[in-house]
C-alpha cells in the first residue's frame, strides 16, 4: 500500500492563510439518516490524515458523494452529480490542481467497479462496509485512480473508524446520530438495502455507550440511535449476554448531559412489549414513532414479505398510543407495488384515515435490479402510481396540518439546533419532531427551552419562550 503520510497531490495555491497544508474534504449526503452519520465518521476518519472539512465542491481536493440505491431516482442523481465533477476536476487540473472523486453509500456497493467504466471521473468507490479504509483508499488512488473496495464485512468497520476529534464533534451541533446496527436480514421483496448494507449486525453496548458518552461531553443533547431494523437491536452487553433495545435506551438515558433519546427505522413485528413500555417508563425517550406501514392491505404486505398483518400494525399502534397517549406517529408508504389493485390501495388510504399520523413518507414503487418484485407480474403504470401518490400525500399532508394545528397554544420544551429561515430566528424540534421556529440569538442554540407555540406555517410551528410576555409575531 502508498505511503499515505504525506500528501499525495498538489496544493491549492489560493488556499486560505492557516489551512494551507491542510487538504480539504466535502462530502455530499444522500438518502438515510445513516448516510448522514457515515458522513461524520468518513470525515473524522481522514481528520488525522489532514482533511480538514469544508463546505462546498468547488473548495475541495477530495469530493465524496455519499450515494443512495432505495429508488431509481436516487441512484439516477449521482450520475447527474458527476457530470458536474467532471467539468470541476477538469477546470481544477487546468489549474494544477489534482482533485479525487470518491463514490460512497449503497450505489458504490450495488454498482462497484461499473461506476468507474461508466462515468471515468471516478477515482474511488467504497461500499458502506470498508469506510475505516478510506485513508488508504485515497493515497491509492492518487498514484492510480479507480480504485474500488466493495468488500462486504470483512472486518468490523466500527472498530476501526477513527473516533471524532473535539472540533469533529462540535460540528454535531446539539442533536447526533449514532448507528447501533447496521444492514436488514428482512428481504421486502422490493428492497436493495439488504444486498447494499449486508446482513443485520447490532454493534456491542459498550461502544455505543462510549461513543454517547464523548458526544455528551461536547454539549450534544439528543441521540437518535440508528438502524434499518433498530427495534431489533441485539448487541453484546457488558455481561456478554444480547441486550435489547429498550435495555440500551435506558441505559443511555444515564448518560450525563443527554436529555432526548430517539430511535429509527423500527419494524412492526419487532415493536416489543417491552420497547412499548419504554415509551411509559423512559422520560428521556421522545413521544414519537416512525413505524413503515408500507401498505394497508394483507395481500400487498405479503407480496413484499413484510411478514405483517394491517392488523397487527394497527393493534401495535394502539398498544403505543396506551402507553404514551400523546405520541406523534410517522410512516413510510409505497403505492403502485405490483398487483395493487384500487381496492388494495384503498386499503392503504383506509390504514392512513384509522390512525391519523403526525408525518409520513410515501414514495411510487421503484423497481430495483436484483429485487423480486422488480420482475413481478402486474407491474403497475406510471400514470396509476402518480394518482395514488398524489391521493395518498393530500391526506397524509391534511393529517400533519391538523396534528400541528391542535399544538398550537400548547407549551413544549424545544431543543434549539441551527439558525432559522429568516434573520433573528432559530429553530428546533419539539418533543413530537416538529420544526419550532422562534425570535431569539444564536446563543441559544444548544439550549432546551419551554416554548408556546402560537401558530403553524407550511411544515414548521412558530413559538415562543413560555417565560417571555406573549406578543404578536410575524409568520
Ligand atoms: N428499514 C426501513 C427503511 C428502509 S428504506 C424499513 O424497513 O422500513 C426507506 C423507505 O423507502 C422504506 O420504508 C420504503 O417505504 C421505501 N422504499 C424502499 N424500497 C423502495 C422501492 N423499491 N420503491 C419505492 N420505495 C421504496
Ligand atoms: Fe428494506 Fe425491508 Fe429491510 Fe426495511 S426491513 S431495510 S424495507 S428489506
Ligand atoms: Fe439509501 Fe442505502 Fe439508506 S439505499 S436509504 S442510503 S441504506
Amino acid at each position: 500500500m502508498a505511503d499515505d503520510s504525506k500528501p499525495p497531490f498538489t496544493l491549492t495555491a489560493s488556499a486560505p492563510l492557516g489551512t494551507s497544508g491542510a487538504r480539504k474534504v466535502y462530502v455530499k449526503s444522500f438518502g438515510c439518516q445513516m448516510n448522514v452519520y457515515d458522513a461524520e465518521r468518513m470525515a473524522d476518519t481522514l481528520a488525522p490524515q489532514g482533511f480538514v472539512s469544508v463546505a462546498a465542491a468547488e473548495d475541495a481536493d477530495l469530493v465524496v458523494l455519499n450515494t443512495c440505491h432505495i429508488r431509481e431516482k436516487a441512484a439516477e442523481k449521482v450520475y447527474s452529480e458527476l457530470g458536474r465533477l467532471r467539468v470541476l476536476k477538469e477546470a481544477a487540473a487546468a489549474e494544477g490542481r489534482k482533485v479525487i472523486v470518491a463514490v460512497a453509500g449503497c450505489v458504490a456497493q450495488a454498482e462497484g467497479a461499473d461506476m468507474v467504466r461508466r462515468a471515468p471521473v471516478v477515482d474511488i468507490v467504497v461500499g458502506p462496509q470498508s469506510y475505516h479504509r478510506l485513508p488508504e483508499l485515497v493515497a491509492a488512488a492518487a498514484i492510480r485512480p479507480g480504485v474500488v473496495d466493495t468488500a462486504l464485512k470483512a472486518e468490523d468497520k466500527f472498530d476501526r473508524l477513527v473516533p471524532p476529534g473535539r472540533e469533529q464533534i462540535a460540528r454535531r451541533g446539539s442533536s447526533a446520530f449514532v448507528t447501533i446496527q447496521e444492514g436488514c436480514s428482512r428481504f421486502c421483496t422490493y428492497c436493495v438495502v439488504p444486498s447494499t448494507r449486508g446482513g443485520e449486525v447490532s454493534r456491542p453496548v459498550d461502544k455505543v455507550v462510549a461513543e454517547v458518552e464523548r458526544l455528551a461531553a461536547a454539549g450534544v443533547r439528543e441521540i437518535t440511535v440508528l438502524g434499518q431494523n433498530v427495534n431489533a437491536y441485539r448487541g453484546e452487553g457488558p455481561d456478554g449476554r444480547p441486550w435489547k433495545l429498550p435495555r440500551l435506551l435506558a441505559r443511555l438515558a444515564e448518560v450525563p448531559g443527554i436529555a432526548r433519546l430517539r430511535y429509527a427505522t423500527s419494524h412492526p413485528r419487532a415493536m416489543s412489549a417491552e420497547l412499548i413500555a419504554a415509551h411509559r417508563e423512559l422520560p428521556q425517550l421522545m413521544p414519537y414513532l416512525h413505524l413503515p406501514a408500507q401498505s394497508g392491505s394483507d395481500r400487498i404486505l405479503d407480496a413484499m414479505n413484510r411478514r405483517h398483518t394491517r392488523d397487527l400494525y394497527l393493534q401495535r399502534l394502539a398498544e403505543v398510543r396506551a402507553a404514551r397517549p400523546d405520541i406523534a406517529l410517522s410512516s413510510d408508504f409505497i403505492v403502485g407495488f405490483p398487483g395493487e389493485s384500487d381496492q388494495d390501495f384503498a386499503d392503504t388510504m383506509d390504514l392512513v384515515e384509522r390512525v391519523g399520523f403526525a408525518s409520513a413518507y410515501s414514495f411510487k414503487y421503484s423497481p430495483r435490479p436484483g429485487t423480486p418484485a422488480a420482475s413481478m407480474d402486474g407491474q403497475v403504470p406510471e400514470a396509476v402510481k402518480s394518482e395514488r401518490l398524489t391521493a395518498l400525500q393530500a391526506v397524509l399532508e391534511s393529517q400533519q396540518r391538523a396534528f400541528n394545528l391542535a399544538s398550537v397554544g400548547r407549551t413544549v420544551e424545544v431543543l434549539f439546533e441551527k439558525p432559522g429561515r429568516l434573520p433573528g430566528q432559530i429553530v428546533g424540534k419539539s418533543p413530537h419532531m416538529q420544526a419550532v421556529h422562534v425570535q431569539a440569538g444564536a446563543e441559544m442554540i444548544g439550549q432546551i427551552k419551554a416554548v408556546r407555540l402560537v401558530a403553524v406555517g407550511s411544515h414548521s410551528l412558530f413559538g415562543e419562550f413560555a417565560d417571555a410576555v406573549p406578543q404578536p409575531i410575524a409568520v
